[in-house]
C-alpha cells in the first residue's frame, strides 16, 4: 500500500496517516516531524529549518526532496508507505517523480483532505502533540494532556510555534497558493480520491479505508 496523503496545514493528515500506517503496517513518513526531530536534535537541517517552521514558511525543496529521498530509500518501502506533507510544491513534485522513477514505485493512491478555513483554525490553535513520540491529540477531546496516551511519558504535550493563529493563516495561505496546485500537476498521473475532512476522526478513516478496497 503506497499512499500520497494531501491537504492543507491541520485538515487531519498527520491523524490518519499514524492510524493508517498502524493498520496496514506500513511506513509513515511525515516531513514535518522529520524535521521538529530534526530541530530536537539539533542538527544542522534542524537549525536551519527552525525559524523558516516557526514563521509558517517552506523549508527549501532541494533540502526536502533529499531528505525524502534518504528517508525513503532506508526503510521498506515496497512493504508500503504513507508519504504526509510531501509534496507541497510544483518543484517537489517533479523531485518525487525522480525518486519514485528510481525506485520503481507506480500508481500510489493519491489522498486529498478536504475542510474549510474556520474548522481548520479552530483545530489548530488546539492540538498539542507529544515531544517524544509525536503523537497527535486535540484539546477539545482529550482534557487530561499530563501524559501522553501513547508513549505515557508526561508533561510532553506542547503547543506547536507554528500553531498560532497569525502563524496557522500565513501557512493556510502558502498552501493554497504554493501547494494547492500540486492538484493539478498530478491530475492527468493519478486518481485521486477526494474525502471530506470535517467528518469525525473515526469517519473520516473508515471512509478513507473504503476506498482504499
Ligand atoms: P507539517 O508538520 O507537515 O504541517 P502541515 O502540513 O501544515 O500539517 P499539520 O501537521 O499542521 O496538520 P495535519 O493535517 O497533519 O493535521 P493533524 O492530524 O495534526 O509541516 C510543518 C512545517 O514544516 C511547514 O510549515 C514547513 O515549514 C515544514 N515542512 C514540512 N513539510 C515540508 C515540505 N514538504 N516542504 C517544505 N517545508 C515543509 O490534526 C490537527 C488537529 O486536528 C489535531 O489536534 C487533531 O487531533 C485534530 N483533528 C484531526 N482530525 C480531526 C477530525 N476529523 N475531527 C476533529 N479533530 C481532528
Amino acid at each position: 500500500m503506497q499512499i500520497i496523503l494531501f491537504g492543507a496545514p491541520g485538515v487531519g493528515k498527520g491523524t490518519q496517516a499514524k492510524i493508517l500506517a498502524k493498520k496496514y503496517n506500513i511506513q509513515h513518513i511525515s516531513t514535518g516531524d522529520i524535521l521538529r526531530d530534526s530541530i530536537r536534535n539539533e542538527t544542522e537541517f534542524g537549525i536551519m529549518a527552525k525559524n523558516l517552521m516557526n514563521k509558517g514558511e517552506l523549508v527549501p525543496d532541494e533540502l526536502i526532496g533529499r531528505l525524502v529521498k534518504e528517508f525513503l530509500k532506508s526503510t521498506d518501502y515496497k512493504q508500503g508507505f504513507i508519504l504526509d506533507g510531501f509534496p507541497r510544491t510544483i518543484e517537489q513534485c517533479t523531485l518525487l517523480d525522480d525518486i519514485f522513477d528510481e525506485l520503481k514505485i507506480e500508481n500510489p493512491h493519491f489522498i486529498i483532505l478536504e475542510s474549510d478555513t474556520d474548522i481548520i483554525v479552530n483545530r489548530l490553535t488546539a492540538r498539542r502533540q507529544c515531544t517524544n513520540c509525536n503523537t497527535i491529540i486535540s484539546l477539545k477531546h482529550v482534557k487530561d494532556a499530563s501524559t501522553c496516551p501513547s508513549c505515557c511519558m508526561e508533561g510532553t504535550f506542547i503547543k506547536r510555534e507554528d500553531d498560532d493563529e497569525d502563524v496557522v493563516r500565513k501557512r493556510l495561505d502558502i498552501y493554497r497558493k504554493t501547494t494547492f496546485p500540486v492538484i493539478d500537476y498530478y491530475r492527468e498521473k493519478y486518481n485521486f480520491i477526494f474525502l471530506n475532512a470535517a467528518e469525525p476522526v473515526e469517519t473520516v478513516t473508515q471512509n478513507i479505508i473504503d476506498r482504499l478496497i
